[in-house]
């Protein structure tokens, strides 16, 4: 783990990028306008963040991008490289300052600028969607004089609006991927600022930084790792990208406890999910064919169909019930996909199959019937009144967690806190 200390101290109120050139002009009128955009969409709710947004050039923290194309084959990344810092292209401008996520990071370490035309790839790295990242400021209540502990400090860019507010004393950012890290450095420092910037594994928080008055991540986890509980004070604020290997995905705001290794909050409103963090990411799955056609197989008709397998808040009750398995897609030789869950960690399935009358059938085969434990979790949730996510929440006590639905004392399910194989 490398780090660099923050030589300087710039008061929040410090003027912020020092950045001047052809192109400024333009970059500074987008600016205004992705503002606008974001007060009217009611992410920006504050003049305060408003300002921070006005000040940071997010083009000198997104020089190069890959942009994303969709189509009867697999997923592909274009590079998007602007012409010249200096030049500073109007369409690349726009593009950058347009509330859309921006993916720098292919596989690891591939940058746009490795690669020439289209590439397929993992996305392990972006600019966070700009609303998002004033939105979670905003929900996370930072203050001036907070002292902030970021987890994934990306491109740098949600790191200088955290500077921008509170001091680049007060904010420390990790960042798992060196030459990530690097590059934001050099952004923040073009920039004017010099933030405690960690390189190493944020899912350890950082200890020496501590006691945080707020934690924001922004990659996500299957828990609250420990530390990080441990690092902010009590009444701090940790706001947590949850998240699993179905995947599906939830925002939760939680206020440390007046004890270490205790936490409550809610789910926030919306449909948000980030990258896994390392440590934390689904393992490969091996043996796909053996899982399906296991011998002891058992099939019945079933109420739930492929659709809970779609929707937002069941996906992620379906997650909690099963916290180790996957939803994998197969052709079914008709132009149609078979659905399953599958589960390398027990060496169970569950796959949907249509009834012929309009109507789902279920084959489970595996020690572990996994259709029976989402149909359960549905039940459990049904009866509690089909809450929303917005209205689940979560309690971490004990060194344990858990999410509950609608209400403390509503059904409630267990988080693995295992160290994860992935
Ligand atoms: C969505 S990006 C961050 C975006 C950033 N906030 C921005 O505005 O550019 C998530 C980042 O988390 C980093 N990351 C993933 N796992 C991590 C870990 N265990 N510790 C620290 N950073 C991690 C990734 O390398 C990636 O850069």
């Amino acid at each position: 783990m490398t780090e660099r200390h923050s030589p300087t101290v710039n008061p929040p109120s410090e003027p912020g990028p020092a950045a001047t050139g052809p192109g400024d002009d333009l970059a500074a009128r987008l600016r205004g306008k992705l503002a606008d955009e974001l007060r009217q969409r009611g992410d920006l709710r504050s003049p305060e963040w408003r300002e921070a947004v006005l000040r940071v050039p997010r083009h000198v923290f997104v020089p190069a991008f890959f942009q994303r194309t969709d189509g009867p084959g697999p997923t592909t990344w274009t590079p998007r490289v602007g012409e010249s810092p200096k030049e500073k292209s109007s369409s690349h401008l726009e593009a950058v300052y347009s509330n859309t996520t921006l993916v720098t990071r292919l596989d690891g370490d591939r940058r746009p600028e490795d690669v020439e035309g289209p590439v397929t790839g993992t996305p392990t790295s972006s600019s966070t969607l700009p609303g998002l990242v004033v939105r979670m400021v905003e929900d996370s209540g930072v203050h001036p004089g907070d002292r902030v502990l970021e987890i994934g400090t990306g491109t740098g860019y949600s790191t200088a609006l955290l500077c921008e507010r509170c001091g680049d004393e007060a904010v420390t950012s990790v960042e798992y991927d060196a030459r990530s890290a690097r590059s934001a450095r050099d952004a923040l420092a073009t920039t004017g600022r010099h933030p405690n910037l960690v390189v190493g594994d944020g899912l350890l928080g950082r200890p020496e930084g501590a006691p945080y008055d707020r934690l924001i991540a922004t990659c996500s986890v299957r828990h609250v790792p420990a530390p990080w509980l441990e690092q902010v004070r009590s009444g701090g604020t940790l706001l947590v990208p949850l998240s699993g290997w179905l995947p599906a995905h939830g925002l939760v705001r939680l206020t440390r406890g007046r004890n270490a290794g205790e936490a409550n909050g809610e789910f926030l409103p919306g449909c948000v999910s980030f990258m896994g963090a390392a440590g934390h990411a689904a393992p490969a799955v091996q043996g796909l064919a053996n899982l399906l056609n296991r011998e002891d197989a058992g099939e019945r008709a079933t109420d739930h169909g492929p659709a809970v397998l779609e929707d937002w808040t069941t996906t992620f009750l379906i997650q909690l019930a099963a916290p180790t398995a996957r939803h994998l897609g197969t052709p079914a030789g008709d132009g149609t996909f078979r659905e399953h869950l599958v589960d390398p960690a027990t060496g169970s399935s569950a796959t949907l199959l249509p009834d012929g009358r309009g109507g789902h059938r279920v084959r489970q085969s595996g020690p572990v019937r996994l259709w029976d434990t989402v149909e359960e979790t549905l039940n459990r949730w049904e009866r509690a009144g089909r809450p929303d996510q917005a209205r689940f929440g979560m309690t971490v006590t004990g060194g344990r967690q858990w999410v509950w639905a609608g209400s403390p004392d509503g059904p409630r399910w267990e988080l693995p806190t295992d160290v994860p194989t992935g």
